[in-house]
């Protein structure tokens, strides 16, 4: 049993934090967020950061997003590890799991660590162990999902490797330095915007050209061997996937390297919440005054996180084009306008589907024509256009 200390409990902390309980770890919180400790009794929780100083494991999960201007917002990380800094003791394990570009851990992780007197390799362990979680998905998660880890020394990583292998039933790959894990994640989520970015751009091809990409997607997928399919759709959102190409873009052009192709895929995938209305302008014309009701706010299915959301951003955009728009998610309620599909279909003339919750996956032609829907706009394909155009209705999804 090793007393761990979990720092930021959010999304990627706090399931962190329930596993480790589950390992019978002696595990504790820190968050600044003081009215989320105080909902937290399940996990020993606490919005004062002497926690720190008991554990032997530290592990930070506090964001890392972007700011205005789309470079790395490194607050919240300098402010964490500021207090683990202060808190610092002999012989702690301090690993970091937020999404960072490649240096980060030495070039400013280590400083801030060290400003306690304490020497990086000698007196405290630093290693940098990126998460892969992925929210919603039911067969890989947090417990078996591979890991990778890179450490300021071999014997950092080695002891953060063995954390790892004791709390997860998944291989743990050490890598030879901090800044190759760094580079895992940051890759992997770049790969994923890369090829969105490829099919956005052969939908809105595909769209003038007549020709169904998911049919085409549905074919190509049917060669064994290098080709891997990915969908389009009305846009990329949540904290990782529109966020980390930036990292990596950011930290290669301070080196003096332009990432042309990467920043391309982020203007692509940017595009796609803006490119979905004009879709469904091409269906009705004008949208002034038109009732439009977005089904989906979250950025994916199944899931109730809205940051980067691509349905909040069709709302911006139908109400600066004169819309009247009413919203519903079932797992964002409080977000919403109204309090079912049936209500939203009643108040709606267009439907815009944003998410591809299971709830809307049943939706049918014969909701939507007994609600008098007028068109659809199928921004995740994934209602039946057959019968949706065979009940009489206007029918557009990304790409088919
Ligand atoms: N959400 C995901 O699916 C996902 C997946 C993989 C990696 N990540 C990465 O993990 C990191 C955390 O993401 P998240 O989605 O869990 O974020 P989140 O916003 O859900 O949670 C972060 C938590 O950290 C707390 N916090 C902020 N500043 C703090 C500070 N200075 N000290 C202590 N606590 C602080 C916040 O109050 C919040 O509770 C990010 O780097 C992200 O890129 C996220």
């Amino acid at each position: 049993m090793s007393k761990v200390c979990i720092i930021g409990l959010g999304y990627v902390g706090l399931p962190l934090a329930r596993l480790c309980k589950q390992r019978e770890q002696d595990v504790s919180g820190f968050d600044i967020d003081s009215e989320k400790v105080g909902k937290l009794s399940e996990v020993n929780a606490s919005a004062d950061s002497a926690v720190i100083k008991d554990a032997e494991i530290v592990i930070v999960c506090v964001p890392t997003p972007v700011n205005e201007d789309k470079t790395p917002n490194l607050s919240a990380l300098k402010a964490a590890v500021g207090d683990v800094s202060k808190n610092l003791q002999k012989g702690q394990i301090v690993i970091i799991e937020s999404t960072i570009f490649p240096g980060t851990t030495e070039e400013i992780v280590k400083p801030i660590l060290e400003e306690s007197g304490l020497k990086a390799g000698t007196d405290f362990c630093l290693a940098h162990c990126p998460e892969r979680i992925d929210p919603g998905n039911k067969e890989w998660t947090i417990e078996n999902i591979p890991r990778v880890l890179g450490g300021f020394t071999k014997e950092c990583a080695g002891k953060a490797g063995e954390f790892y292998k004791s709390i997860l039933d998944a291989d743990v790959t050490v890598l030879s330095s901090l800044k190759s894990a760094e580079a895992v994640k940051v890759v992997e989520n770049t790969f994923r915007d890369i090829n969105i970015a490829y099919v956005n751009e052969l939908a809105k091809s595909f769209d003038r050209t007549g020709i169904d990409l998911i049919e085409v997607i549905k074919g190509a997928s049917t060669k064994p061997f290098a080709f891997m399919p990915h969908y389009p759709g009305c846009g990329v959102g949540g904290h990782c996937i529109p966020v980390d190409p930036y990292y990596l873009i950011d930290k290669a052009e301070q080196s003096g390297f332009k990432h042309t192709f990467l920043k391309m895929a982020r203007d692509i995938n940017r595009s796609m919440p803006g490119y979905t209305v004009e879709l469904l302008k091409e269906l009705n014309g004008e949208l002034k005054d038109a009732k439009v009701g977005i089904l989906g706010i979250s950025y994916k299915g199944n899931v109730d996180d809205v940051r980067g959301s691509p349905g909040l951003k069709m709302l911006g955009i139908l109400k600066e084009q004169g819309a009247n728009v009413e919203i519903f998610d079932p797992h964002v309620l409080e977000k919403s306008s109204v309090k079912s599909v049936e209500e939203l279909l009643e108040k709606s003339d267009y439907v815009i589907l944003a998410t591809a919750h299971d709830e809307f996956l049943n939706l049918g032609a014969d909701d939507l024509k007994k609600a008098e829907i007028k068109a659809v706009v199928d921004g995740r394909n994934c209602l039946d256009k057959d019968a949706i155009v065979k009940a009489g209705l206007k029918y557009k999804g990304i790409g088919r």
